[in-house]
């Protein structure tokens, strides 16, 4: 049988492993410098974020709390639907707590918006939030990241957790998609 790889879909690589790596040690040793001593709750925004999400846990050397929550507004295409799902909810009470919200990406900033203030609602201690990639370019310069890996342009990237339809997620590195995989 002749599989089709995720591969053959990339028109270039934007983030290889190593450079992935790298950055993601930086930003465990920021937060773990920022909030080590407070036992912050780190929130992964599944699914998207999920391999950045684990890599960032071992790299911060402190005691934290792990918790998810699922949201989607991208479904199965290209541009954001305009209205956040939440599909799965914390398992834990942030009240009182410090938390981190980990995001792969911000585009539209949507997501980002959403979430801040579904927790700002439940009064946490503080919350911070920090996504590996930022689309600078495609949202309201008023909502600002606290820790960004690397800010890019506004090309549709996949890998590491970031998908189009679900696919792509689990390449190692992150790349730019060819348009006519997507149009
Ligand atoms: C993606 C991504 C972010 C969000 C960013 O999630 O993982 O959570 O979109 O886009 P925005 O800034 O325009 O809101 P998606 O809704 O595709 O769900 P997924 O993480 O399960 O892929």
């Amino acid at each position: 049988m002749l599989i089709r790889t995720p591969e053959q879909d990339i028109e270039r690589v934007l983030y290889t492993e190593k450079a992935i790596a790298a950055r993601v040690e930086q930003l465990g040793a920021e937060l773990t410098a920022k909030l080590g001593d407070q036992r912050p709750v780190l929130v992964c925004v599944l699914k998207g974020a999920s391999f950045f999400y684990i890599d960032l846990c071992r790299c911060m050397n402190c005691p934290i709390d792990m918790d998810f929550i699922a949201v989607s507004s991208y479904g199965a295409g290209a541009r954001s639907t305009g209205v956040v799902r939440l599909i799965k909810d914390l398992d834990n009470n942030i009240t009182g707590r410090h938390v981190i919200i980990v995001e792969d990406i911000i585009d539209s900033g949507l997501t980002m918006q959403y979430l801040k203030q579904l927790f700002a609602a439940r009064d946490p201690a503080s919350v911070t939030t920090i996504s590996f990639l930022d689309k600078a370019g495609c949202h309201d310069a008023s909502l600002k990241t606290d820790l960004v890996g690397f800010e890019i342009g506004n090309e549709f990237v996949v890998g590491y957790g970031l998908d189009y339809a679900n696919y792509y997620r689990n390449l190692p590195y992150i790349g730019v998609l060819r348009p006519e995989c997507y149009n």
